[in-house]
């Protein structure tokens, strides 16, 4: 029997305190809808939690830090095993790279990035992805980024933190697809948020989170392995690895950046 994943009821969101994951949970939330929302900051991830609770959702605030294994799972399979989730979207990351000085990222600044981006998405995914096989439903979405196509010279850590988790997602998209549980990686470009606050440089076609949240809303509905927009960006990241990176590199200088991280 074909399984609807339209309507989702049962949904955890990382990263749901600012930006795209905040915009995320206003976009899921509705009546009859609970919502684990994990974040760090309280103040943040509350007020989000109250504006899902306004739209009619139930809501579970997961303070933690995805580095912290422990309570990471707790909370996922103590939210599943009474909520069994069947929409999962890893979107919480941060960003790092060159600095004002010109200096590229250093070893602590690169672990701290693979650390959050890729193993800790990877981290949240296996908490919950033996419920989603045992009950044969469900949908996973990994939150990457263009630059897991065209790496960047600016945030080379990012770059492949990014590149992983891609590759990571189709690989699984592949592995479980027998099993009737979806896997789904998206790929945004420049999307306003804190995130974006730190990137100090040009940002092309730069789109709201709201909008970014309806893109990912629409393509999980769609079930599409890959979820990149916009769609120019999206293109010219697919066709960058075929092009000489000497040309690559005259062609995005425009784009080149460096980040001021939050404290
Ligand atoms: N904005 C863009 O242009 C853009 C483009 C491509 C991809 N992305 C990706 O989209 C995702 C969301 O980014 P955003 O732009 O919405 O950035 P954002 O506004 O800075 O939000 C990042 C979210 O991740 C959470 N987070 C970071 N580290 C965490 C940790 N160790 N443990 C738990 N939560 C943690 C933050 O929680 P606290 O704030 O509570 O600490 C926050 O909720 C990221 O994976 C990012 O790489 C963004």
């Amino acid at each position: 029997m074909a399984i609807t994943h339209s309507v989702f009821q049962n949904i955890v969101i990382t990263g749901a305190s600012s930006g795209i994951g905040a915009a995320l949970a206003g976009f899921y939330a509705r009546p009859g809808t609970e919502l684990g929302l994990i974040g760090r900051d309280p103040a943040r991830l509350h007020a989000v939690a109250n504006q899902a609770r306004a739209a009619g959702a139930a809501a579970q605030e997961g303070l933690l830090d995805l580095r912290d294994r422990d309570a990471l799972a707790l909370f996922l399979t103590r939210f599943d095993a009474v909520h069994p989730i069947d929409l999962l979207i890893a979107n919480a990351g941060v960003l790092d790279g060159r600095r004002a000085d010109g200096t590229i990222e250093n070893a602590d600044a690169a672990r701290r990035v693979i650390e959050i981006n890729l193993l800790g998405a990877i981290d949240t995914l296996h908490a919950v992805l033996p419920g989603m096989r045992r009950r044969r439903r469900g949908h996973i979405v990994l939150v990457s980024s263009l630059a897991a196509l065209s790496a960047s010279p600016d945030a080379p850590a990012y770059s492949a933190s990014k590149a992983g988790l891609l590759s990571y997602g189709r690989a699984l998209r592949a592995a479980v697809a027998d099993e009737n549980v979806r896997i789904s990686v998206v790929c945004p470009g420049y999307v306003t948020s804190a995130m974006t606050d730190t990137h100090i440089g040009e940002q092309p076609l730069k789109i709201s989170a709201d909008k970014a949240a309806r893109l990912i809303g629409a393509g999980v509905e769609r079930n599409k392995a890959v979820i990149g927009f916009p769609l120019p960006l999206y293109v010219l990241s697919l066709i960058s690895p075929l092009v000489p990176q000497a040309l690559v590199r005259i062609a995005t200088k425009g784009i080149r950046f460096h980040v001021v991280p939050r404290n």
